[in-house]
C-alpha cells in the first residue's frame, strides 16, 4: 500500500508503507522499537508478548525476572522505574543498540488497598511515586531517544474516571495519569508523538488475585460488566497493537477502556 499523503500539516503522521496487504500493515511492527515498562508478569508481560508477535522489537524491564515469558519472545532488563538514573542508563543502551524508541508503554504499577477507612500518608504517597511520577521521568527519559512518528501509551484504569473505596492513591494516580496523556498529547503532537490510555477493567494477574479468590468479590465484579466476566491480560492486546501501530495514526490524547462494559453500565 502506498503512503497516506497529508496535504499539509503534521507529515508525522503520514502513514508508511509496509510489505504486508492492507489492513494488516496498519498493525505491523517490524522494525520498531517498543520499550514496555513494568514486564515482568501480567498485563505488561502478556502485552510485550503480543507487541512482539505483531513484529516488534519488545524490550521489557520490571524490578524482578521475568518468569511468565521466555526470554526468546522479547529482550528484558531488569530495572527499578522508581531509580530515574537506571531507567536513563536503560533507554541509552537500547538506544545505542537500535538508534531510537519508537513506542514506550508505562505498564508499571503497584496498589496497596487500605483495610482501614482511609489510606495512610505512607501507602498514598509510595503508589503516586511508582504510578504516576515514575511515568512521568520514565516518560522524559524515553523521549530523548524517541522522534515522530512515535507512540506512548499509559496503563491506567477505570480507576482513572470513576471513584473506588479504600485506595484513594491508586485511583489519584491514574487519574492523573490520564491527564498527564491528554497533557503530553498537547505538548508533543507537533513532533508527531501520540500519547494514549489503555484502561483496563478487572484483568486477572498477581495485582487481582485477592479479589479474585474472594468469591463473593470475584462474582461482584463479574455483575458490574457487561460483558458478564473478568478480563484475561489478552483481551488487552488488540488495543494496545491499535494504539501502538499506524492503526492509530490519528489518535491521541484519548482512553480505550477495556473493561468488558464496566464504565458503560448503568443497571
Ligand atoms: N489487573 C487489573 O485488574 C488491572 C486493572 C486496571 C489497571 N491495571 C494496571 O495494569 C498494570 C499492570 O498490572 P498487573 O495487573 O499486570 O499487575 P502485576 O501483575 O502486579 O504487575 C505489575 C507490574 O509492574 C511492575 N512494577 C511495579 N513497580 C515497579 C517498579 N518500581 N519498577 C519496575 N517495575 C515495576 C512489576 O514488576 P516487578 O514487581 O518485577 O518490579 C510488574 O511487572 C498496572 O499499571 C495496573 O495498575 C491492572
Amino acid at each position: 500500500m502506498d503512503g497516506v499523503s497529508v496535504d499539509e500539516g503534521n507529515t508525522h503522521f503520514a502513514s508508511p508503507s509496509s510489505g504486508l496487504p492492507f489492513p494488516f500493515s496498519l498493525f505491523d511492527l517490524r522494525g520498531r522499537t517498543v520499550l514496555v515498562a513494568g514486564a515482568s508478569r501480567g498485563i505488561g508481560a502478556t502485552l510485550a508478548e503480543g507487541l512482539s508477535a505483531a513484529g516488534g522489537d519488545v524490550i521489557g524491564c520490571g524490578r524482578t525476572a521475568c518468569e511468565q515469558i521466555s526470554s526468546q519472545v522479547f529482550d528484558y532488563r531488569v530495572c527499578d522505574l522508581t531509580d530515574g538514573g537506571a531507567f536513563q542508563a536503560l533507554c541509552a543502551d537500547i538506544a545505542s543498540s537500535r538508534k531510537n524508541i519508537d513506542a514506550f508503554v508505562f505498564s508499571a504499577g503497584v496498589t496497596y488497598p487500605s483495610q482501614s477507612a482511609l489510606q495512610n500518608m505512607d501507602d498514598f504517597s509510595r503508589t503516586i511515586s511508582t504510578n504516576l511520577l515514575a511515568a512521568y521521568s520514565c516518560t522524559l527519559s524515553a523521549l530523548q531517544w524517541m522522534s515522530g512518528p512515535a507512540s506512548i501509551v499509559f496503563i491506567t484504569s477505570v480507576n482513572s474516571a470513576l471513584g473506588f473505596p479504600g485506595n484513594p492513591g491508586y485511583a489519584a494516580a491514574k487519574g492523573g495519569l490520564r491527564q498527564l496523556a491528554k497533557a503530553l498529547a498537547v505538548d508533543l503532537g507537533d513532533m508527531g508523538i501520540r500519547v494514549n490510555c489503555l484502561a483496563p477493567g478487572y484483568v486477572k494477574t498477581a495485582m487481582t488475585a485477592e479479589s479474585y479468590a474472594d468469591s463473593t468479590r470475584r462474582r461482584q465484579r463479574i455483575q458490574r460488566t457487561i460483558l458478564g466476566r473478568w478480563g484475561e491480560p489478552v483481551d488487552l492486546v488488540g488495543a494496545i497493537l491499535f494504539l501502538v501501530s499506524d492503526a492509530s495514526l490519528y489518535v491521541t490524547g484519548q482512553d480505550i477502556f477495556v473493561d468488558g462494559g464496566w464504565t458503560a453500565k448503568g443497571l
